[in-house]
Order: C-alpha cells, then structure tokens, then sequence
C-alpha cells in the first residue's frame, strides 16, 4: 500500500517534472497545420464552437474570477481563446514540431493529449461551482465537438 503511493508520487513527480518545460503556443499555431478542409479543418470548427467563446459568456467581473476563469478560459497566457485546443490536448511547446507530430507515439511522448470522457468532466462535471451546470452526455456532447478528420 505505502510502496504504490510512493510509485504514484513518484511517477507524478517524473510526468510533471517531463513536461515542466512545456509551454502553450496557442491556437493560431495549431491552425497552421490543422485548418485545410482535407485534414478536418479543426481550427475552424473549434473556432465556431462554444469553447472558442466560453470567456465572452462570463460578463462583468465574472470575466476576471479565477472561479470561473479556470473552466472557461483555463490557459491565462490565452485567455481570449477560451476553452482552447491547449486546454484538451495539453501543452504544445515540444510537440508542435512537424516530425513529431507525424508520429502519434512521440506526440504523446512530448505531451500531446488525446482527451476522452474523464478529461471533459474536469469541468463538465457536478459539483464543480459552475452555476450553469448541466447534465453531461459523452455521447452527445463529443458528437457536437467533434473535429475529426474526414475518412480516407
Ligand atoms: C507544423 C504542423 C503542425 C502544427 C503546428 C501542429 N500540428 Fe498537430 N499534427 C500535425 C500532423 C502532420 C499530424 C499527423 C496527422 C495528420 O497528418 O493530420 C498532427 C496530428 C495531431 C493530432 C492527432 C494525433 C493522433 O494521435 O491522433 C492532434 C490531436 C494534434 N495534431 C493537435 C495539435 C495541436 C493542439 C496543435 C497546437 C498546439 C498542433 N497539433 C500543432 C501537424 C501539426
Ligand atoms: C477546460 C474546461 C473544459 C473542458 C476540458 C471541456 N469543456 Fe466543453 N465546455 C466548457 C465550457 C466552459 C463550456 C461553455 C462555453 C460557453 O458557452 O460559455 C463548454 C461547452 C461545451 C459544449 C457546448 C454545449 C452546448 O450547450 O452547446 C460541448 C458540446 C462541449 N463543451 C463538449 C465537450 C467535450 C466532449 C469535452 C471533452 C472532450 C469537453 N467539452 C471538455 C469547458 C470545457
Ligand atoms: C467546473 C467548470 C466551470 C466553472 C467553475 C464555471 N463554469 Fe460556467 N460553464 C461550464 C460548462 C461546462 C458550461 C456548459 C454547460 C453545458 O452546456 O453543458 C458552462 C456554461 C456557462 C454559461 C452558459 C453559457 C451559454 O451561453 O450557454 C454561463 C453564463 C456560465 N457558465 C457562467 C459561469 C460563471 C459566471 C462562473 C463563475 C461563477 C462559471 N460559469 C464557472 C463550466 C464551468
Ligand atoms: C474540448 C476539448 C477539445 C478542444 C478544445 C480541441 N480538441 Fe481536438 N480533439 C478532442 C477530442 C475529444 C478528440 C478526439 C479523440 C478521439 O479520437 O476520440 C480530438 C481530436 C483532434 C484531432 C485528431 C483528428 C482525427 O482525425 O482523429 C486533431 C488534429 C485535433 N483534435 C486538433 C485540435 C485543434 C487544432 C484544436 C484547436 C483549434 C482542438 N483540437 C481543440 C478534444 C478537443
């Protein structure tokens, strides 16, 4: 018991540690690579969902409570961009690079974050103070986000 905690802690350490020098780069980077039609256009979808415009819902000081701020626009440095691609797929610093990219296993290696259900319920979740909280439906909800591209 005390030995797997401290395997835990351990590896928490390490993956922190791994990824401490990784920044975000924002969204403007990931649509050079990720806004041709052929590809998926994930730029352009995200960019007409309701992450792109999650901060422009909160009005008056709400846009500057860190209460709500760190669901609805969790990267400070991009804060405009709202729920952006770096919020769910992780900083993009060591992994934007086209090499890297191209492999899915070194993607992953460098911090790339391919997000499922448990990800979206750190703010689609209950409880969490968000005070327009709604019943969350992995189902339905990845269907409206989705971003994927078109099948070869
Ligand atoms: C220099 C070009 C380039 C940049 C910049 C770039 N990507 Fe990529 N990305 C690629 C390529 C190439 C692939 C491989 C798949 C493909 O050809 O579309 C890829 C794949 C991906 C995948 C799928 C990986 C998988 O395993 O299925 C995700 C997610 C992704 N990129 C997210 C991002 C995000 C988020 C950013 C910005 C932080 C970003 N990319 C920046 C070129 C780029
Ligand atoms: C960093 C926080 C965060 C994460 C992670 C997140 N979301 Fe969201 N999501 C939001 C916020 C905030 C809104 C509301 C934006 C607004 O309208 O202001 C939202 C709205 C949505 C909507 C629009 C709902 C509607 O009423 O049209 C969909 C769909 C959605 N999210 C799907 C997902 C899925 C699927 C995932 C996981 C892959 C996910 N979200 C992960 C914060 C997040
Ligand atoms: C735990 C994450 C979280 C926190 C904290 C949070 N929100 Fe949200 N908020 C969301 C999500 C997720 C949605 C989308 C719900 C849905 O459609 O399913 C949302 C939706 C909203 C909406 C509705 C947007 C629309 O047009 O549909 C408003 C307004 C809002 N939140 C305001 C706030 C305010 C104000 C605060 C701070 C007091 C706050 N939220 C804190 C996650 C959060
Ligand atoms: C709310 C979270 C969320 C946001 C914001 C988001 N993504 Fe994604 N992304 C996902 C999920 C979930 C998947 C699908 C994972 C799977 O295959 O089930 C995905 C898949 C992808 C893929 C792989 C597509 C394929 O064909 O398999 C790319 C590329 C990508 N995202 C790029 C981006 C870019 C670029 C942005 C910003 C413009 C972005 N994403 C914003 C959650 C998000």
């Amino acid at each position: 018991m005390k030995k797997s905690l401290m395997l835990i802690a351990c590896m928490f350490f390490l993956s922190t540690a791994m990824f401490a020098q990784n920044t975000y780069i924002g969204s403007a980077k990931c649509k050079m690579c990720h806004n041709s039609p052929a590809k998926g256009e994930q730029f352009k979808k995200w960019s007409e969902s309701k992450h792109a415009k999650a901060l422009a819902s909160l009005t008056g000081a709400d846009a500057t409570n860190a209460k709500c701020l760190k669901c609805h626009a969790p990267v400070s440095a991009f804060k405009a961009e709202g729920v952006n691609c770096e919020a769910c797929h992780g900083a993009g610093s060591a992994y934007k690079s086209p090499t890297v990219m191209k492999d899915a296993a070194q993607s992953k290696a460098k911090g790339l974050i391919i997000p499922g259900e448990k990800d979206c319920l750190i703010c689609h979740g209950k409880g969490l103070g968000n005070p327009k909280e709604k019943d969350f439906n992995y189902a339905t909800y990845s269907a409206k986000s989705a971003h994927k591209a078109p099948k070869k």
